[in-house]
């Protein structure tokens, strides 16, 4: 039995849900959570909203509204984990561990603060100017979110990548100081997602103002889906599926016979008014029940709050005793403990694979190359004296495998490839 894979992803708290979160991240997610093998953890990134969103009533009132959608689209609590970030303070003593261990210059390369950066510089102002530590720090809280829970995959679209990739990095680094405590996470991009357009044709976000909400009164999508953009041929002429926003948002929430339907209608020249009327039916359909439970529950609050304090409860579970686990790792530890246990630099070491020399019965002088945990990983041929077999050691470590094959004998199950990352992570742990 292989352990399941963990899942992991969290939704800022600024801002109200649109059909584009519905289609490219609850929708998803909520099929996701039902795939066999799997464990799957979904959060409300309320720490994150900070950076963005200095009005406590907003960050409050989304926290609120997010929590709704999640639960009324089908998210069911009780087989995954349902939690505010908030509501874990680990992830911010996770934060500073994280800090300690990443470098400035790493930081200095995301994306989010160069493009603030950048904005000030064509503005003729200090490169840093109006740029909070917060927005600075952000990949690294985002990482604690996603390593104290060892997901393997996060679900994210393409402009989140760069942050789980340095995830990694600090997770990496962590690791090669204190041992292997995290889980090394890789984004997982679905491509099947459909990327939706809004009311201008551009992609839908609240940024462009282009939005239909999610579960804004049904009266009020009606009137938001009029006012999709369309071009101006008139009923009874032929129309281009390429290109429309009303077409691609239809095939976003139809069966292909229904697109294919819509796609002959077009063809045939239905009328805009016409075209609309039924994309907003198709919408409302699969909405309209998920709207009702929406709407309760936002009448209903203190039940969320349950639903949350249950999902909080449960990730501390893991949370904490990983919390305990890796303050000792790094020295933070209680001072009539003793020290019996393993000192640091010890317990960082024995986490590293390592070259053992020694010399045989038979006169000769050999090594050979343990993993981590003792393991044997090769073995090499006996030389003449202990210097030569030094110098092969430093070939290998400087060359790697391709220098140093005929006198290295790989262990029983032991790839090339093994040999490698173990070199690998020696050499890393050499350069700091
Ligand atoms: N940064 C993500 C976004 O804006 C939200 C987020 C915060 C997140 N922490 C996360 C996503 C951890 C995945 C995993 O979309």
């Amino acid at each position: 039995m292989s352990s399941p894979v963990r899942f992991l992803t969290g939704i800022t708290t600024t801002g109200t849900p649109h059909l584009g979160n519905y289609v490219g991240a609850f929708r998803p997610a909520v099929e996701a959570s039902r795939r066999p093998g799997t464990e799957n953890f979904y959060f409300l990134a309320d720490y994150h909203a900070l950076i963005k969103c200095d009005e406590p009533a907003r960050v409050h009132r989304s926290t609120l509204e997010i929590a709704a959608c999640w639960l009324a689209v089908g998210l069911d609590p009780e087989r995954v984990l349902f939690y505010r970030q908030s509501d874990i303070p680990e992830v911010t003593e996770l934060t500073w561990l994280l800090t300690c261990v990443t470098g400035k210059g790493l930081l200095n390369r995301a994306h989010a603060y160069k493009a603030a950066v950048d904005k000030n510089a064509a503005a003729g102002t200090d490169p840093d100017a109006d740029i909070t530590a917060g927005l600075f720090m952000y990949p690294v809280l985002m990482a604690a979110d996603i390593l104290m829970f060892k997901a393997h995959k996060i679900p994210v679209g393409r402009d989140q990548v760069q942050h789980i990739e340095m995830a990694r990095d600090m997770a990496q680094s962590f690791n090669h100081l204190y041992g292997e405590h995290f889980v090394l996470p890789e984004a997982a991009i679905d491509e099947s997602v459909a990327m939706l357009p809004g009311l201008d044709g551009r992609k839908m976000s609240k940024s462009y103002d282009n939005i239909i909400a999610l579960f804004a009164p049904r009266e009020q999508m009606r009137k938001q889906i009029a006012g999709i953009v369309t071009d101006s041929s008139a009923p009874g002429e032929p129309k281009q599926v390429e290109g429309s926003a009303l077409f691609q948002i239809y095939q976003a929430f139809a069966s292909s016979e229904e697109t294919g339907q819509l796609r002959r209608a077009y063809a045939d020249g239905i009328a805009w008014s016409e075209a609309k009327q039924l994309l907003f039916d198709r919408i409302d359909r699969e909405i309209a029940p998920m709207r009702e439970r929406h709407d309760a529950l936002i009448r209903n609050p203190a039940e969320l709050e349950k639903v949350l304090a249950a999902g909080a409860a449960k990730a501390r579970t893991i949370a904490a005793p990983f919390m305990a686990e890796l303050r000792q790792a790094v020295g933070l530890r209680n001072l009539s403990a003793g020290s019996g246990k393993a000192a640091p630099a010890k317990a960082a070491r024995v986490a590293l694979p390592s070259f053992k020399q020694y010399r045989e019965a038979d006169g000769r002088h050999y090594f050979k190359l343990v993993d981590a945990g003792g393991r044997l990983l090769a073995q090499s041929a006996g030389f003449e004296s202990p210097q030569e077999a030094g110098r092969a050691v430093a070939a290998l470590k400087r060359d790697g495998l391709a220098g140093s094959h005929e006198s290295l004998q790989l262990a029983p199950g032991i790839s090339q490839a093994d040999v490698a990352t173990a070199l690998q992570r020696l050499a890393q742990s050499t350069d700091r």
